[in-house]
């Protein structure tokens, strides 16, 4: 039977609820979740594992789109959480709660001489736009091509190819290096490109996605961390690194400390708030005092003062959360173990790989994962430095849907976390399942095998 057949047949509950979600939205919440014939609609999480509405159960490697390195509903973390909403979730002023939340972040993160609590990762990279445009009174902010910084305006220009061309909702002009907003996008890993941006001295920031693009699918050579701290300090450009995935994950002072690169900021999101919704700037002490408001300096506050409202910024209950779950991940222990796990599971997608001769490989980030079936250039199952690889949208879907039939769960079947509290069990159990996954895509002529 063919795997979508399958999939109607094994999933129907998640059905109705796709059927019924279409009638008043899209379907889908977030546009990396879209599935072919439709979505799994999940009933609960725990630890590694994942439980639909029909009752299937999965292996979870989405993992809050990266956010939970303890794994899902951790003890530590239910009991903080479920305390805390019983003391109420918005105190509508300051709370001590905000003030140690900060203060783990200043102690972990190399970069974090302060901390300005946002909601996003997208919202963290628009404030930070906003601070290196007043700190250097400079417009435009260099990226480069694929790497991701959220979904505002400016800074969801260049992510995917062809890259001159703006998405629905940017309107042109156009010129050779600017799409939107003032943001100047160069090839991938490209240094004589940065170098050359960076001489007109008139770029802001130059933002760099912590771990390369896309969570490490597209690495950055570890020189290009230096080369870029170089250039930026030498043509007066603020160093921003995105740590919104990496943050914590990579290591406990994220990926930052671990190439020994401090940035002049940072963008913090998923992990720093535990899983809940929570985001963080961090960065130098002058740059960020920017967002001061002076008493009786009217001239200040009106314009110099970087504006940062937002109801939700440093509530309690997100502050508890990413208290709970920062000292946990203070030890170094959880990544660890996670990244131990991540190199087991790579290790054994690519035997099966192997096995069957399919042109595809797994590699890892750290305790994120990559899958890619297609051709691409070598790369040592860490680092990929190919930029132009691609897979097609139907290959990604099929993929995706084998691994949902196998009981698996990535991301687009193609990018996981792996957590703290993934066991050697369920690694081996992945790539068992994984096999029929490949055997899945042969049959129905979506991979060839030798
Ligand atoms: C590197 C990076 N930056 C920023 C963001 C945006 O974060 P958020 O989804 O919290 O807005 C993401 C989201 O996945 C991300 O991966």
């Amino acid at each position: 039977m063919h795997s979508i057949d399958r999939f109607f047949e094994r999933n129907p509950r998640s059905k109705e609820l796709w059927e019924r979600s279409r009638k008043v939205s899209r379907g889908i919440q977030h546009d990396a979740r879209s599935c072919e014939p439709f979505p799994i609609f999940t009933s609960h999480c725990r630890g590694s594992r994942k439980w639909d509405v029909d009752g299937n159960e999965y292996i979870d490697y989405t993992m809050g789109h990266g956010s939970l390195l303890l794994g899902h509903a951790h003890p530590s973390l239910v009991e903080a959480v479920s305390g805390q909403v019983a003391r109420g979730t918005h105190y509508g002023t300051e709370c001590e709660l905000a003030v140690e939340w900060a203060e783990v972040i200043t102690r972990l993160i190399p970069a974090a001489e302060r901390v300005e609590f946002v909601m996003t990762g997208t919202e963290a990279n628009m404030l930070i736009a906003q601070l290196a445009r007043a700190y250097t009174g400079r417009w435009k902010i260099l990226k480069f091509a694929e790497h991701f910084f959220g979904w505002c305006d400016h800074l969801q220009v260049g992510v995917f190819p062809p890259y001159e061309r703006p998405i629905a909702g940017h309107l042109p002009p156009i010129a050779d290096d600017t799409v939107s907003g003032g943001t100047v996008v160069i090839p991938c890993n490209d240094a004589v490109a940065l170098e050359k941006a960076l001489a007109g001295e008139d770029i802001a920031a130059v933002f760099l996605e912590g771990g390369g693009a896309h969570c490490g699918e597209i690495g950055m050579p570890p020189d290009l961390w230096h080369t870029a701290r170089r250039l930026t300090k030498e043509y007066g450009t603020l160093l921003v690194i995105d740590e919104v995935i990496t943050g914590f994950r990579w290591s406990p002072g994220g990926c930052q400390a671990l190439v020994g690169v401090t940035p002049d900021l940072s963008s913090l999101g998923k992990m720093v708030s535990g899983g809940l919704p929570g985001a963080a700037v961090c960065g130098r002490a002058d740059v960020m005092d920017l967002l001061q408001i002076r008493a009786g300096d009217p001239e200040w506050n009106r314009y110099r003062h970087v504006v940062h409202p937002g109801t939700w910024n440093g509530n309690p209950l997100c502050a508890v959360a990413g208290i709970t779950t920062l000292k946990i991940a203070a030890t170094g222990e959880p990544q660890r173990t996670a990244e131990a796990m991540a190199r087991r599971l790579v290790a054994g997608l690519n035997r099966q790989i192997e096995k069957r001769g399919i042109e595809a490989c797994a590699y890892h980030t750290s305790s994120a994962i990559h899958l890619f079936v297609g051709p691409c250039q070598k790369c040592d199952r860490q680092l990929c430095l190919d930029a132009a690889k691609r897979m097609p949208s139907e290959l990604i879907l099929a993929l995706d849907r084998h691994l949902l039939l196998n009981g698996i769960n990535l991301l687009r079947g193609t990018i996981g976390w792996v957590s703290a509290v993934h066991t050697e069990q369920d690694i081996d159990q992945t790539v068992d399942a994984f096999g029929a996954v490949l055997d899945g895509l042969v049959e129905e002529g979506m991979a060839k095998a030798a």
